[in-house]
């Protein structure tokens, strides 16, 4: 194995992507996977990829600094591509200390862990660390978030994964860790936890419940297929420069309301539904607190320095999608039983 890598979160949604692309991409990588299996984490994602001999899983708290620093000695890694988080908005707002926790606190236990690691000598040391559009604030009618639009976090998970950037930069600039940041639009594809909206309403459509829209459905967000990010994170860590951030999207912007009905049409067809049947279920109901009202990406420094570009038609992505998760019934009901239910219940039903 002539490397050894860290990918931290990788039982989550993106997380499994980049692990699953990684172990089939590098067999000459040692892929070690820390993931705490929160209620976002599965190791079901992963059971096409569990048994290759360059993957390891490390079932660990990023917060436990013992146990990172543990096990940073037992594996003396050459790379750490840290996705582990508290990822969801709802849950920031009811519940903000657990973000401060894994996503600010757990990142500086990484840092120091990798800092200490690295310290003798750097040369082809990184710490990719992966955020978010969310930390730009919101957007009006026009403009894209660029890589030097000024930060302006509004929620406690947006304010959260800021904080963890940073943090990333300022290691970079006092210690000269070799570090590299992203910032993602929203993704979609397999193995989403159904809390997000498109897996919630796929989830819905099929068991015939209402589908959820705060506010007025207005609210716009840039969608990219979830293994066009793996391929820009793969770049990124290979190629990208040390210090830069780079902004990653789909130039693909949707209003909820309008890529809920997309998804409605798409959900008919497939159920051999009589066209108009889903869109009967959707509900407007109270606003997100605090809600961001657009999210756009420019991801031309991404293109323009590293070559890259979404493989991926929103259209053909969605059609994946779909196909997927109702072709994976047993995971979906897995996922949804047990705590899934109390957190719908509180989040919908008792606002
Ligand atoms: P996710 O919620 O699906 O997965 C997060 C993973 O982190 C889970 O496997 C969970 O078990 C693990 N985790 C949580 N707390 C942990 C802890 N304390 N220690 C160890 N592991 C822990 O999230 P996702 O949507 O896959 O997002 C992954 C990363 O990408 C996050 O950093 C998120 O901020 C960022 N991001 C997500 C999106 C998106 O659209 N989902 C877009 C841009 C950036
Ligand atoms: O922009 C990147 C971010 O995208 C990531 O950093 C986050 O981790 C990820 O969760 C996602 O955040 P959003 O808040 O944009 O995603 P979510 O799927 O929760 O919501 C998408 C939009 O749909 C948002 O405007 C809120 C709205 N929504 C969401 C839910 C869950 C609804 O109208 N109804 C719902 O039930």
């Amino acid at each position: 194995m002539n490397k050894t890598i860290l990918i931290t979160g990788g039982a989550g949604f993106i997380g499994s992507h980049v692990v699953r692309l990684f172990v089939n991409k590098y067999p000459d990588y040692r892929i070690i996977n820390l993931d705490k299996l929160t209620y976002a984490g599965n190791l079901a994602n992963l059971t096409d990829i569990e048994n290759k001999p360059n993957y390891e899983f490390e079932k660990l708290d990023i917060v436990d600094a013992n146990a990172i620093n543990a096990l940073f000695e037992k594996y003396q890694f050459d790379g750490v591509i840290h996705l582990a988080a508290e990822s969801h908005v709802d849950r920031s707002i009811a519940n903000p200390m657990e973000f401060i926790m894994t996503n600010i606190v757990g990142t500086v236990n990484l840092l120091n862990a990798a800092r200490n690691s690295w310290k003798d000598n750097m040369e082809g040391k990184r710490f990719y660390h992966i955020s978010t559009d969310e930390v730009y604030g919101s957007l009006g009618e026009e403009g894209f978030f660029t890589e030097e639009t000024a930060y302006d976090p509004r929620s406690p998970y947006s304010a959260s994964k800021a904080s963890s950037d940073h943090l990333v930069r300022a290691y970079h600039h006092t210690y000269k860790l070799p570090i590299v940041v992203s910032n993602c639009s929203n993704n979609y594809g397999q193995f989403q936890f159904p809390e997000k909206l498109l897996p919630l309403s796929i989830y819905n459509i099929k068991n015939n419940k209402p589908i959820p829209i705060y506010g007025k459905g207005e609210n716009i967000r840039d969608w990219l297929y979830v293994v066009d990010h793996a391929r820009a994170i793969d770049m990124i860590y290979h190629q990208g420069v040390n210090g830069e951030t780079y902004n990653i999207g789909g130039n693909n912007e949707w209003t909820n309301i309008d890529l809920i009905h997309k998804l409605c049409e798409i959900m008919d067809r497939k159920l051999n539904h009589e066209p108009g049947t889903s869109a009967k279920l959707i509900t407007y109901v109270k606003d997100r607190a605090g809600h961001d009202l657009r999210y756009a990406i420019d991801s031309s420094k991404l293109q323009s320095e590293l070559g890259w570009t979404p493989s991926l038609q929103f259209e053909e992505g969605m059609e994946i999608t779909v196909d997927w998760y109702l072709s994976n019934e047993e995971w979906l009901n897995n996922v949804t039983s047990g705590t899934y239910q109390q957190y719908y219940e509180k989040q919908y039903t008792k606002r």
